[in-house]
């Protein structure tokens, strides 16, 4: 490097003089398609549910789901995640609400096809801990563990009756290892070739569902230790990936998103398809309540955690914030 007397040669603060030249030089943009709505429907309900922890976040009517699919798509938001929370009475063993053709979820996603068609990508979550009474994700062997294979059977009829209720995309979630494989031949089998599969590849036990919990009413005592993936790890979250791919993801996610920034870039540098990051129920908390104290500034907080997870390797990002986020983009802000 060049010195000229003692000036420095080299002056990075040139190119951050001015929001302009800031503007100019940016790395990372975000845009209203980079964002996925995750909502909440609950089946016999009149009104929305407004979730303790989440606030600003609700559990939808059918009829509110639909009005925030609308909201979403006039934002340019990309695509909207449901979940399902079925009436507690309908929780089993089995999770069986969740392949009932007239299940809240297959009827939220038949909702909001009629409402927004192909504008909008509609994705499912495909998972049992919404349905089933002891609130795992699978199904209990006598012992009381999570029953892999048995599981699977389940997510293969899930698959259809998601499918046959016309969603786009179906995203399995319960960390059952060749949950994407069984997925992709029940969906095959039924000439639902079409529908793609946005893989769960590299989902983490972590702390920051709690709220989620509470968004569908889930009764889980314990933990999902021997099925989701350990945070101090981050070699098997690339074999989780391999499988996946192998099995027929045609997308994958990381998740949570915020504190496994180092495992979406590796994801990210080392596939071909596209790679989305889900920013969890907890992430979504911590900011919205840090703010109501007034200890950050909000708006600037959730801009710089998008920005972070789209800079580590996301193309997509599901977040409670999609719509808001979207609409503020669109009035360029
Ligand atoms: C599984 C599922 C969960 C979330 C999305 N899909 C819960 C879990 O695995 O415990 C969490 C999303 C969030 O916390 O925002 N059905």
């Amino acid at each position: 490097m060049t010195v000229y007397g003692s000036f420095p040669g080299a002056r990075p603060r040139r190119l951050r003089v001015n929001p302009a030249m800031r503007r100019m030089v940016a790395e990372t943009r975000l845009h209203p398609a980079d964002l996925i709505l995750p909502a909440f429907v609950r089946e016999g309900i009149s009104e929305p549910v407004p979730i303790q922890a989440m606030p600003g976040v609700v559990q939808h009517t059918r009829d509110t789901l639909r009005k925030a699919a609308v909201e979403a798509r006039e934002a340019g938001v990309a695509g909207i995640m449901l979940f399902g929370v079925p009436e507690d009475e309908k929780k089993d063993g089995l999770g069986t609400a969740g392949t009932d053709p007239d299940g809240i979820l297959q009827v939220a996603i038949r909702d909001v096809k009629a409402e927004v068609g192909d504008e909008l990508v509609i994705m499912s979550d495909l998972c049992l801990d919404e349905y089933t009474d002891h609130g795992h994700c699978g199904v209990l062997a006598e012992d009381g563990r999570v029953d892999n294979d048995a599981t699977l059977e389940r997510y293969a009829e899930m698959a259809q009756v998601q499918a046959d209720a016309g969603v786009h995309v179906v995203g399995p979630s319960g960390m059952m290892d060749g949950q994407v494989g069984v997925v992709r031949d029940a969906l095959d089998t039924i000439g639902k070739e079409d529908v793609s599969i946005l893989a769960y590849t590299a989902k983490y036990s972590s702390a920051f569902y709690s709220p989620f919990r509470e968004a569908v009413g889930s009764s889980l005592k314990g933990d999902r230790k021997t099925y989701q993936q350990d945070p101090a790890n981050a070699r098997e979250s690339l074999r989780e990936l391999a499988l996946d791919l192998e099995e027929g993801a045609d997308m994958v996610m990381v998740k949570p998103a915020g504190p496994y920034l180092d495992i979406l870039a590796k994801v990210a540098e080392s596939v071909d398809v596209p790679v989305a990051a889900y920013q969890i129920s907890g992430e979504y908390a911590m900011v919205e309540a840090a703010a109501e104290k007034g200890w950050i500034d909000r708006d600037k907080a959730i801009a710089e955690t998008l920005l972070g997870i789209k800079r580590a390797g996301a193309s997509m990002i599901l977040t409670y914030w999609a719509t808001e986020v979207a609409q503020g983009l669109g009035a360029g802000r």
